[in-house]
């Protein structure tokens, strides 16, 4: 029988402030989960989204949007982008499901009849971004002391689960198990600065919003969402529901995986409801470090582009996919920068695996007519090459049973330095030159190839996609099985090689750093310019431009609209969007920047009536200051079409 392996990432809130950190959890569990795929294990990869709590009720309501449309619409973006980065998830569940809403609350009424939850007063610290309560003593400076923002504070009847009771066990199962917390650094964070400080028992119900699960038998009080939330790892297999045959066969979770800011619900609350509910722990809870944006959490970046769909278009979806793997020490911080990401991909996959695919298999073409030669006549360097190649899967697969990620990637460019190395020890142009040589050089080639059937085999959890072209330019047209295929020696001669097109474009790093920085400006402007913040087509999506909270008649009051005229207009030379013109506004003369130039030549704006916002502050775009807006909109077809008076009138004229 199969092996099972279940591996979760957290649950994302539905915010839509997907970035590059974001997709970092989910892309590592992806290469995990297809890693184990391949070596026959059967496999549940678990994902999906956190959507109770004051949080998202709160970005609803500013979005002027009924809570679940809004994250109805979010939960879509993400899914998109998950489908774009190839992730494998066996299941998405979402914990608006009705079956995950019934489960939490026999859950909740399970531990409530069991003594485990009692009723009484919450005085407290509450971070609503983090959703998490806080004693006085534990706030920073009077701040959370996870995120370091302000914290309300909250006085109400609240349910209350005995956290308090499993403290010592909780205490026992990470000193005696050191593999339940990895890295070990965590251990020793939950030990210190929770667990041996003292635990208090969790309030885990509020009553001040409506957005969550009714407590069951209490439909004044809402269940703490953290608590919802840390359940869906169970109640997406069916536990507590009539079909709970996936729980049967699929917990305890093998890895639990996540960043390190919420590695205490899951080491503390979420083993203490556990334990109370009589179920058994998950193996192991991982905390990652974060990707970093100069010192922080990546959330906002200026120069950097941290669009995971931008990045994937303009790079390809593999160049994004290894960039996280590779580049983030697992467990610990990595910085993101355009200039790190645009390296990794000129030095790894252009410059060595690129090249030893173009190489390898343009030879074949070259000599041999495109049908691979069988290997018949050893020689030097060929032991060194082959070694390597052999030892490749276990070295792997150990680093991934370690959860060491890079490292594993790191074996397979060794193997693929390995090889390049050995095109320039073997000198396969010159032995072409000799006809006696002729099976040496069919040997070399075999061997070339045969290396890159394995790499292209050994990819195939991290780089789906790029190893689907590896082995189909060389004639493997079925996805390979994994430990057995990677033995060196398999090809038999015969196959059908093409030559094979770049894997990766290879970039004046230079150059492209000015077009990411252009890139980056233009994102930056369109969102100053107010035509939305919209970077990609999914962001399009998440944050539709018309929602906006309700204003007072005397807010709008304070907008000037008035009518102008074009007099002059040029383009902006480092902006790609960008117009600048020059508008007469009742005589007055206005410089205005404006991201029209996709739709509009300069030439055919001069004489045009604008309708311009005259009273907005100036504002630096791409170095010119604009003085205002003219207002647009966008036709079905994304043509910037402008907003206007029905017939020509007087320049200065007021719009209302
Ligand atoms: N909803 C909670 C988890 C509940 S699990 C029962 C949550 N969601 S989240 O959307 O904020 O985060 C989802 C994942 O993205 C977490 O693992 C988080 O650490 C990860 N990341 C978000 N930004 C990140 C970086 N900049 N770098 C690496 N991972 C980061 O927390």
């Amino acid at each position: 029988m199969k092996q099972k392996f279940y591996i979760t990432t957290p649950i994302y809130y539905p915010s839509g402030k997907w970035h590059l950190g974001t997709c970092y959890t989910t892309v590592v569990c992806d290469a995990l989960a297809r890693f184990k795929r391949m070596q026959g294990f059967d496999v549940f990869y678990l994902t999906g989204t956190d959507e109770h709590g004051q949080k998202i009720e709160k970005v609803a309501k500013a979005a002027a949007m009924p809570t679940k449309e809004y994250v109805d619409m979010q939960v879509n973006s993400l899914i998109k982008i998950w489908d774009l980065l190839n992730i494998s998830y066996d299941k998405f569940i979402r914990t608006t499901d009705k079956y995950h809403e019934d489960a939490v609350k026999k859950i909740f009424q399970k531990l409530f009849d069991k003594g485990d939850i009692y009723k009484s007063e919450y005085e407290g610290w509450y971070c609503t971004p983090c959703e998490a309560f806080w004693t006085k003593t534990q706030l920073k400076d009077g701040k959370c002391p996870d995120c370091g923002r302000e914290v309300e504070l909250t006085k109400e009847s609240s349910y209350f689960f005995r956290l308090s009771k499993y403290q010592d066990r909780l205490i026992e199962l990470i000193e005696s198990n050191p593999e339940f917390l990895q890295p070990k650094s965590r251990q020793n964070e939950m030990l210190n600065n929770f667990l041996k400080a003292g635990l208090q028992d969790l309030a885990v119900s509020r009553t001040s919003f409506k957005w969550g699960i009714e407590v069951p038998f209490d439909s004044e009080h809402i269940i703490y969402v953290w608590i919802d939330a840390l359940s869906n790892y169970i109640t997406a297999l069916g536990f507590m529901s009539e079909d709970d045959s996936l729980f049967r066969k699929f917990w305890p979770a093998d890895v639990h995986m996540m960043g390190k800011e919420i590695i205490r619900f899951h080491s503390i609350i979420w083993p203490a409801l556990l334990m109370a509910l009589d179920v058994p722990l998950p193996k192991k809870v991982y905390g990652h470090g974060w990707l970093l944006f100069g010192s922080d959490k990546i959330s906002k970046s200026k120069g950097n582009i941290i669009d995971p769909v931008i990045l994937s278009e303009r790079y390809k979806v593999d160049a994004v996919r290894y960039y996280l793997l590779r580049e983030v020490p697992f467990g610990q911080d990595g910085a993101f920068t355009n200039y790190t990401f645009l390296s990794r991909i000129n030095s790894d996959l252009c410059n060595s695996l690129g090249n030893l695919l173009s190489r390898s298999t343009a030879m074949v073409e070259q000599y041999f007519g495109g049908v691979l030669p069988q290997r018949s006549e050893d020689g030097e360097f060929d032991g060194q090459l082959i070694e390597l190649v052999n030892g490749l899967f276990e070295k792997v697969r150990d680093n991934m049973d370690k959860l060491l990620v890079p490292e594993a990637l790191a074996e397979i460019w060794q193997v693929v330095s390995r090889a390049n190395k050995y095109i320039d020890e073997t000198l396969p142009w010159v032995l072409s030159k000799d006809a006696a040589k002729r099976d040496r050089l069919g040997t070399v080639l075999y061997n070339l190839i045969e290396t890159l059937r394995i790499v292209g085999t050994a990819l195939m959890p991290f780089l789906p996609d790029t190893a689907q072209k590896i082995l189909s330019d060389i004639g493997i047209k079925e996805a390979p099985t994994f430990e057995d295929s990677m033995t060196f020696g398999k090809l038999k001669g015969g196959e059908t090689i093409t030559k094979a097109q770049p894997l990766f474009q290879r970039m004046d790093i230079n150059k492209e750093l000015a077009e990411m920085d252009k890139l980056a400006e233009q994102l930056a402007a369109t969102k100053e310019s107010g035509k939305g913040a919209e970077q990609t087509k999914v962001a399009a999506e998440q944050e539709p431009k018309d929602i906006k909270p309700e204003i007072a008649y005397d807010d709008f009051a304070k907008m000037e609209l008035r009518t102008g005229e074009v007099l002059s207009c040029e383009k902006i030379k480092r902006s790609e969007k960008l117009l600048k013109l020059t508008v007469d506004v009742a005589g007055e003369k206005r410089t205005i920047v404006s991201g029209i130039a996709k739709s509009f030549s300069p030439e055919e704006m001069v004489g045009k009536q604008v309708v311009v916002v005259c009273k907005l502050k100036p504002a630096k775009l791409c170095g010119e200051l604009s003085q205002g807006m003219i207002l647009c909109t966008e036709d079905e077809q994304g043509n910037i079409v402008l907003v206007n008076a029905e017939k020509k009138v007087g320049t200065g004229s007021v719009v209302s």
